[in-house]
């Protein structure tokens, strides 16, 4: 009998048909984000689990799971949305999907930093409007990208591939981090490690690609966004909850800031009041990872992992190494 591996939310087709090989799906049938209550009903008896960072999953999940459940293999890189520590408590190895779609968002973070700067989602729905009246010297006047100063906060994986596209632009970056890079990275990435305040006063653009944790929750408060420079503008592909986002709208309409590109909200699919609003904001609804390529590899990923369980292996992404000590 293949093992049952549950799906809280349908994803893309290609990753499907890899998992169906070697495991049995069993996928929430509606195409909406499923409730609680229905997560807690639905996941009874499964031997995998298949989440997505709009999933928490914490001991009363597992435990309505049922004690044949092996593997939560998380269908994203960010894990906030799993307890390790309760995935520990039942020995229960919980993996992610660092690297595949390292690049991806590294480009969808790049795109909303240009379309905010240059005005482009107004830009298109002037045009489609017909409200063009022909060439203006004064028309959507954007701000420049190349050769600014670029502050990253967070400069892992992800960090490190915004850097270099920014490099390419010929930006200053100047970055902060849990741990300095080694001295050969930084010199390739032409980039500066500095502290937040530096950072924030100096920057242009600030880009976050932190994980959400304690210590990072918040980092980008009213007091931060007021060191930044007026002309500044911020950028947020990591988690919503890493922005005050009621602050973040109060400081673009006061003028503390330029503008903002958004991918990621603190209540999502919930927007903070005012926010859309704004005319100096580009919010594009959590599609950092959202290619079919990147999707696809993102779920052959979790099916590695969920096949090296079963196999008696440890996962290749292992997120509590703990359970195996
Ligand atoms: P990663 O390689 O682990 O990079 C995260 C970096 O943040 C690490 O270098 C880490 O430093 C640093 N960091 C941790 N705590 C920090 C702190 N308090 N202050 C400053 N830096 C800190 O992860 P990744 O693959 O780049 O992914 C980063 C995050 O992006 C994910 O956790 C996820 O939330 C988000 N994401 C969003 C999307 C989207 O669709 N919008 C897609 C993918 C990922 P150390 O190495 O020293 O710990
Ligand atoms: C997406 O937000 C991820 O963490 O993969
Ligand atoms: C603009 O189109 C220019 O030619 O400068």
């Amino acid at each position: 009998m293949k093992p049952i591996i549950y799906l809280p939310r349908r994803i893309c087709q290609p990753a499907l048909d890899y998992l169906g090989s070697f495991v049995h799906l069993r996928i929430f049938a509606e195409e909406r984000p499923i409730s609680r209550e229905e997560f807690l009903r639905e996941v009874k008896g499964a031997d995998a689990l298949l989440p997505q960072l709009s999933h928490r999953v914490d001991g009363e999940i597992l435990d309505a799971a049922g004690p044949q459940l092996r593997i939560v293999a998380n269908y994203a890189v960010g894990f906030n949305n799993i307890d390790l520590r309760a995935c520990s408590a039942q020995r229960i190895p919980a993996t992610n999907t660092p690297g595949v779609l390292t690049e991806t968002t590294a480009d969808l973070a790049f795109s909303v930093l240009m379309a905010v700067a240059r005005q482009i989602p107004a830009a298109d729905a002037f045009s489609r409007q017909g409200k063009w009246s022909g060439f203006s010297p004064t028309l959507f006047l954007g701000a420049d990208i190349f050769g600014k100063t670029f502050g990253i906060i967070g400069m892992g994986r992800i960090g490190q591939a915004v850097a270099r596209r920014g490099s390419g632009f010929k930006m200053r970056i100047l970055y902060l981090n849990r741990t300095r890079l080694p001295c050969q990275i930084e010199q390739s990435l032409n980039a500066t490690y500095t502290s937040l305040d530096e950072l924030l006063r100096e920057s242009d653009f600030v880009s976050l690609h932190c994980p959400l944790t304690p210590e990072t929750r918040g980092i980008i408060g009213e007091n931060e966004m007021r060191q930044m420079k007026k002309t500044a503008f911020l950028i947020n592909t990591a988690r919503g909850e890493c922005v005050d986002e009621k602050a973040l709208v109060q400081a673009l309409r006061d003028g503390l800031l330029a503008g903002a590109g958004l991918d990621v909200f603190e209540k999502e699919p919930e927007l903070a009041p005012g926010l859309i609003a704004l005319p100096n904001v580009v919010i594009t609804p959590h599609i950092g990872s959202a290619t079919l390529e990147t999707r696809t590899r993102m779920g052959t990923m979790c099916g590695e992992n969920i096949k090296a369980v079963f196999e008696g292996k440890r996962p290749p992404n292992l997120l509590n190494p703990d359970i195996y000590e």
